[in-house]
C-alpha cells in the first residue's frame, strides 16, 4: 500500500464511521493530509466542541484529547498514540496547587492548557499560547499564579505590567533545548531571515525574535509576510509544513534537536489502525473530574473570545 492509498482509505473510512480527525500542528504532513482540522491548542479545543461527528480522533498529545473529552462528553474521543503525553502537563501536582490556594486564597490560578485534567480541576482559567495575553488582560484580579510554563508566563508578565504574576518552576523540555547560541549561529548563516519563535522558548531566545506566537501564529505570520526567509524556533515539523505550503520561501530550523518525541509517536499507520480496526485508546474521564476541569476551559473560551 502506498502512502496515498493509505490516506485514501483513511478518508473513506472516517466518513463511513463518522470520525472527525483533529491534528496538532506538530504532527507529520502525511497525517495533516487526512485531517478535518489542523491547528494550535486553542483552535483544536474550539473545534473539538464544534465538530458534528460522534467520534473524534485527536492526533496530538494526551492533554489535547482530554480537553476534547471534557468539552464534548457526548463524543467518543480517542488519542492517536497511548504513550503520547506532554511532560510539561505533569510537572505540577494538584496537591501543590491546593496548598498554594490555602496560602493565597485571593490569587487567580491561570493554567496553560498543557496540564492534566486532574490539575485543571483546581485552576480558575486555562490559556493557550495564542490566547494567554488576551485572557490575562481580561482577568479582573491583579494577583495571578501562572502554571506551569515559566517562559510563557514570563513573556505574558512582561506585557502585563499592571498584574502581579507569580510563576512556578516548569516548562517544555523540547523548547528548552534552544539557546541564544543557536540564534547567533543561524542569524550569522542567514542574516536576511526573520526569527519566529514559540513563547515556550527561553527568554534569551524570545528576546531576539521578530515574532513570538503559537504554532498557528508562526505559520500565518510566515505565510503573510513579504520576507522570503525565516528561522523557525519551535518544533521542527513546522519547518517542513511551511516549506510545503510556501515553496517560494525558505525556512530554517533554529535547532536541529527541537523535536518533540511525544508528538513524533503518532504515525499515519496509527491513524489507519484506528479508523480500520478501532485499535486506539478511548479517553475516559469520570464525571466529577470532567465537570470541575470544564470550568477553567469554559472560562478560557469566554475570556478568549
Ligand atoms: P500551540 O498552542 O502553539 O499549538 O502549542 C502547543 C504546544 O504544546 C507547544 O509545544
Ligand atoms: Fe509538550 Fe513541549 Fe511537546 Fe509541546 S513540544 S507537547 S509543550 S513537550
Amino acid at each position: 500500500m502506498t502512502i496515498r492509498e493509505m490516506q485514501d482509505e483513511i478518508i473513506r473510512l472516517k466518513k463511513e464511521k463518522d470520525i472527525c480527525i483533529l491534528v496538532h500542528a506538530y504532527i507529520g504532513h502525511d497525517v495533516w493530509e487526512v485531517a478535518d482540522f489542523v491547528g494550535d491548542s486553542y483552535g483544536l479545543s474550539k473545534q473539538a466542541a464544534a465538530a458534528p461527528q460522534k467520534n473524534v480522533l485527536m492526533c496530538g498529545v494526551r492533554f489535547m484529547a482530554e480537553t476534547c473529552k471534557i468539552l464534548s462528553p457526548e463524543k467518543r474521543v480517542y488519542l492517536s498514540h497511548t504513550d503520547a503525553g506532554c511532560p510539561m502537563a505533569e510537572q505540577i501536582s494538584k496537591e501543590t496547587i491546593v496548598e498554594y490556594k490555602k496560602a493565597h486564597p485571593n490569587t487567580t490560578i491561570v493554567a496553560y492548557i498543557n496540564t492534566t485534567a486532574e490539575l485543571k480541576t483546581v485552576c480558575d482559567v486555562c490559556v493557550t499560547s495564542s490566547s494567554a495575553l488576551k485572557i490575562v488582560n481580561n482577568i479582573e484580579n491583579k494577583d495571578i499564579l501562572f502554571i506551569p510554563d515559566q517562559n510563557l508566563g514570563g513573556w505574558i508578565s512582561e506585557q502585563c505590567p499592571d498584574k502581579n504574576i507569580e510563576l512556578m518552576q516548569g516548562g517544555c523540555p523540547t523548547h528548552a533545548l534552544i539557546s541564544k547560541v543557536n540564534v547567533e549561529r543561524l542569524k550569522a548563516r542567514h542574516p536576511e531571515a526573520l526569527l519566529l519563535v514559540h513563547p515556550e522558548c527561553r527568554k534569551e531566545v524570545a528576546d531576539r525574535a521578530d515574532y513570538i506566537g503559537s504554532t498557528t501564529g508562526i505559520m500565518s505570520f510566515a505565510k503573510n509576510s513579504d520576507a522570503r526567509e525565516f528561522i523557525i524556533g519551535t518544533e521542527n515539523s513546522i519547518v517542513q509544513h511551511l516549506q510545503m505550503e510556501c515553496p517560494d520561501k525558505r525556512f530554517y530550523e533554529l535547532a536541529k534537536e527541537c523535536v518533540c518525541r511525544n508528538m513524533k509517536l503518532t504515525t499515519l499507520a496509527d491513524v489507519y489502525n484506528m479508523v480500520k480496526y478501532n485499535e486506539c485508546e478511548e479517553i475516559i474521564i469520570d464525571e466529577e473530574t470532567r465537570l470541575a476541569a470544564k470550568k477553567p476551559l469554559d472560562k478560557m473560551i469566554e475570556l478568549g473570545g
